[in-house]
């Protein structure tokens, strides 16, 4: 599949993105205090990973084959009471972060899916674009369930 500049440059920007989501995911995964809150972050630092794969076999040319499957959403039990301590507030912090990271990447994904001129691709962009705004559906529930937001 042949790109042009414009898709070339959309798409290592995306990959640049993703790489930094690996990366914030690793180390709020290490900050964390809530354990739920450390394996949250280490499962989604997983599914970057996965897009990160994605973009790097489109841009080799292959636009791998979407899958269907809807992974049933976590459900959180309250670590934290109404009340602010420093673990929470910090790991609210932590959440806030994330949660802004995912709806800046899901802009980006939704310019993308109009930069793209082949069909497949576009359909793949949208995909992973789902999949952040799930990311940030996650993240909202475990605020939620702790009194964050
Ligand atoms: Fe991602
Ligand atoms: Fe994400």
């Amino acid at each position: 599949m042949e790109f042009t500049e414009k898709e070339r440059n959309m798409l290592e920007e995306l990959k640049s993105h993703e790489k930094l989501c690996i990366e914030k995911y690793k180390r709020h995964s290490e900050c964390a205090a809530d354990e739920q809150l450390k394996s949250l972050f280490n499962g989604l630092s997983e599914e970057e990973k996965e897009h990160l794969d994605s973009l790097e076999q489109i841009s080799n040319g292959t636009v791998p084959p979407l899958s269907s499957e809807d992974k049933p959403l976590p459900v959180f039990t309250a670590k934290y009471k109404a009340v602010l301590s420093p673990e929470k507030t910090a790991d609210m912090y932590l959440c806030s972060d994330v949660l802004s990271g995912e709806k800046h990447v899901s802009c980006l994904y939704d310019t993308a899916v109009f930069e793209f001129r082949d069909k497949n691709v576009r359909d793949f962009l949208n995909h992973i674009q789902k999949d952040e705004q799930t990311h940030g559906k996650i993240i909202y529930d475990y605020m939620a369930a702790n009194g964050m937001y």
